[in-house]
């Protein structure tokens, strides 16, 4: 066939099953127009002939209804006139291709050909051409795709060899999202750890309340209750947790002055120093209880102050003479919530570093199992100004971690206040609604393959719908989210009652 044909005569292919319209107007091979006869979604993938490259799959990128309703007419309409109006629906498709013989993914590069019906998207072409995940076995299936009933399954084994994030503004659906993965992490035997600053994670024990779900989704409520540990610094604020301690051991005097407000006072950290060598040169363990009561006879007037953070750490009681013992903390194919609720953000930051730091060096020695860490709030844990405790061994693992199999989940509400080193590393991105353009920025700037009008759907997400690349999927997709197997414990508090 001539590709510069001049004219040709079109014939509606009548109106087979899932038609759409035809292509009209003037014709690209990356978009092009067709009529929308029969009503269909923004971002619903569709399929049309291409003259040389047999099916093409695209996607409604826009749809815009024209008419000849004109500003006289309108006029003619308020004052109660009756007004015949034509309407016409015109979708604008965006082309995504097809596979050519080598199992490559393709655009056509000559035009389609005007008069050519457009068909909604059937699934065998879909999954083809974007190349979806079909194994079950070592995906976590997290929704289905916008629009039609196919279930997405994300690649476990790339989720934690190369991160995730997971992006949005509060309340937009993260720690929602965040449950599902962890279920499914469950489900599959992978070992996990989550830092969870508001106590949220710990109703993965518990099955959810929600009735009968939609039933293209196939989830069925169920408690993961057996595969969950929770451990908190604070057993009085999370009485279903098991204590966590550290030792003091390892703690040098600037770590410790670095936990109270005295960081930068040089005759505390001499003291300091004084006390912690005496104690190690005795050759025991020791607690705070003991650092104080030799600090009490020190005669010096400013000790008193130190005292006093010394004591204020005392009662936080993260510390003790024998500390939680990593064996008990990581345990394979279980869920390990860091209950942080509670906790002030110093304590915070050092039971991350600590942890992180514990999960890193033992994974380089195979001590514990591959694993994922999971940071919500990482903003706090890693920001991008400033420095937290844990923010150097967060870069570590986010640029080495790899190697070790030791992956990161980063949770955050602000995109743009975490370390560019941390969010670069992440492969697989979930992007559920955001609003702050400087977030918007910083999200588009580390997103790999985003179209336009995608990142202006990323301000108009509905909650539930979340963009996601990566995790063995090739190509951006907008996913309904799946609904919750257990409940979820990050429910907004209602003022009112319903
Ligand atoms: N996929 C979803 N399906 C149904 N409800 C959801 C979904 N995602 C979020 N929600 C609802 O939205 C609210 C906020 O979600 P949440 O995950 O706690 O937000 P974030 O962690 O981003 O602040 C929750 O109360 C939850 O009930
Ligand atoms: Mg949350």
């Amino acid at each position: 066939m001539d590709a510069g044909v001049q004219n040709h005569s079109v014939v509606s292919s009548d109106v087979a099953e899932g038609f759409i319209g035809v292509i009209y107007g003037d014709v690209g091979t990356t978009s092009f127009r067709c009529s929308a006869i029969t009503p269909i979604d923004r971002n619903e993938f569709v399929q049309v002939r291409h003259w040389q490259c047999g099916m093409v799959l695209g996607r409604v990128e826009e749809l815009q209804r024209k008419t000849d309703l004109s500003l006289e007419k309108a006029q003619l309409v308020s004052d109660g006139e009756d007004v015949q109006v034509d309407e016409k629906v015109s979708a604008a498709i965006h082309v995504i291709g097809y596979r050519d013989e080598r199992g490559l993914l393709q655009v056509p590069r000559t035009p389609f050909r005007a008069g050519e019906s457009v068909y909604k998207a059937e699934d065998s072409l879909i999954r083809q051409v974007i190349g979806l995940l079909d194994s079950e076995r070592k995906g976590a299936y997290i929704g289905v795709l916008i629009g039609h009933e196919i279930q997405i399954y994300l690649d476990i084994n790339a989720m934690v060899q190369k991160h995730v994030s997971v992006l949005a503004k509060t309340g937009g659906g993260k720690s929602y999202v965040v449950g599902v993965l962890m279920e499914e992490f469950m489900k599959h035997g992978v070992t996990v750890v989550i830092i969870d600053p508001h106590g949220e994670y710990s109703s993965l024990r518990d099955k959810s309340k929600a009735e009968a779900t939609e039933r293209k989704f196939g989830v069925k409520p169920r408690s993961y209750s057996d595969q969950v540990l929770e451990f908190s610094p604070d057993v009085k604020v999370n009485p279903s947790a098991h204590p966590l301690r550290f030792t003091l051991g390892n703690l040098e005097a600037r770590d410790i002055l670095g936990l109270t407000k005295l960081s930068n006072q040089r005759s505390h950290l001499l003291m300091l120093r004084k006390v912690l060598d005496a104690l190690r040169m005795a050759g025991k363990a020791y607690s705070l209880a003991e650092i104080i009561a030799l600090l009490d006879v020190e005669d010096d007037t400013t000790v008193g102050s130190l005292i006093d953070e010394l004591e204020y750490l005392r009662e936080v009681e993260i510390f003790a003479k024998e500390g939680t013992k990593i064996d008990d903390l990581v345990v394979k194919g279980k869920c390990t919530i860091i209950n942080l609720k509670g906790s002030p953000p110093d304590i915070q930051e050092l039971v991350v570093s600590r942890i992180a730091s514990a999960l890193f060096e033992l994974r380089k020695v195979n001590k514990v199992p591959p694993m994922l860490l999971v940071l919500e709030e990482s903003h706090n844990f890693c920001p991008q100004m400033g420095v937290a405790a844990s923010s150097k061994i967060l870069r570590t693992i986010a640029s080495e971690g790899r190697k070790f199999g030791l992956g990161l989940l980063i949770v955050t509400q602000r995109a743009a206040k975490v370390d560019k080193n941390v969010l670069s590393q992440c492969n697989t991105q979930i992007i559920l609604k955001v609003t702050n353009p400087n977030d918007l920025r910083a999200i588009t700037a580390s997103v790999e393959g985003l179209t336009a009008s995608m990142e202006d759907e990323v301000q108009r997400l509905p909650i539930g719908v979340a963009i996601i690349t990566g995790g063995g999927i090739q190509m951006p997709l907008m996913v309904e989210i799946r609904p919750r197997e257990t409940r979820h414990g990050g429910e907004s508090v209602k003022v009112l009652p319903d």
